[in-house]
């Protein structure tokens, strides 16, 4: 069954951002759903995110938050099911990050490559930024043939220059087997020690619903790390998973069998 589950990243939501939150994860469900249809599955996970990228309200392209210097430096990756992946780390005036990753999958052999490197490989588009209120993003589609999954931020805000956090990380961040993707969002550098997407999935290799594998996996960033997060996931079944220990984490998916597009983690208080 073709499937898509796109995330606005765990975090602190204000209730005033609600609506706007939830119309521009409509849109990057029903982008990435129509490439579904058309047999692109990873221009879907692409699109989906750049969606979100160019919205400004979550902490990833044009929303991305500032470091110590007042400088934006994004990460990004991006994984399909056969094993090909890709990711950008501490890159600068790059509108889609999402699409450069991309890039480092298609077009180069390696799998990350940081700063002025990947800046230098094109979409070397400067944008204006502003600060999105929101998280992380990420994205994870199956057409039940393949599954894809990628995953955008600005990182933390204020921190040291050149730091990388688990977005750019493969395993970390993003991952994807023949049998599920996932895409984490929250504290990176404990979402890094304990590989956050690679464990969901090697959960939903071993048979769990995708639920219960995000359900266990952010107990396992919470009880080894302390860690505040989440991540959404989806087998090739199309089934989904997510799960956030903190205060809300916005969630919209489509599959094949539903109607419409379905939200959750929106209930901020
Ligand atoms: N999860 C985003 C970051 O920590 O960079």
């Amino acid at each position: 069954m073709a499937a898509i589950v796109v995330h606005g990243g765990a975090g602190g939501w204000e209730r005033k951002d609600v609506e706007d939150v939830k119309e521009v994860l409509k849109e990057a469900v029903l982008k990435g759903f129509d490439l579904l249809r058309e047999g692109r599955p990873v221009d879907a996970c692409e699109e989906a995110i750049k969606v979100l990228e160019d919205s400004g309200l979550f902490n990833a392209g044009r929303g991305s938050v500032r470091n110590s210097e007042g400088k934006v430096e994004m990460d990004a990756s991006i994984m399909v099911s056969d094993g090909r992946a890709g990711a950008v780390g501490a890159v600068r005036g790059v509108r889609n990050p999402i699409s450069l990753a991309r890039k480092v999958m298609e077009r180069t052999d390696h799998t990350l490559i940081v700063g002025e490197g990947a800046e230098r490989l094109g979409c070397a588009e400067p944008i204006e930024g502003r600060e999105g209120t929101g998280d992380t993003v990420g994205c994870v589609v199956t057409d039940g043939k393949i599954v894809v999954a990628g995953t955008s931020t600005g990182g933390v805000k204020g921190k040291a220059p050149g730091r990388v956090g688990d977005s750019a990380v493969i395993g970390s961040g993003t991952y994807a087997s023949d049998l599920g993707g996932a895409s984490a969002t929250g504290d990176g550098d404990r979402i890094m020690k304990v590989c956050l997407s690679y464990f969901v999935v090697n959960l939903i290799n071993l048979g769990l619903s995708p639920m219960k594998a995000c359900l266990a996996g952010v107990d396992l960033l919470e009880r080894r790390t302390g860690g505040r997060g989440g991540v959404i996931a989806l087998n090739l079944k199309g089934e989904v998973g997510f799960a956030y220990n903190t205060r809300a984490m916005p969630v919209a998916y489509r599959n094949s069998g539903t109607e419409r597009v379905l939200f959750s983690g929106l209930d901020v208080e």
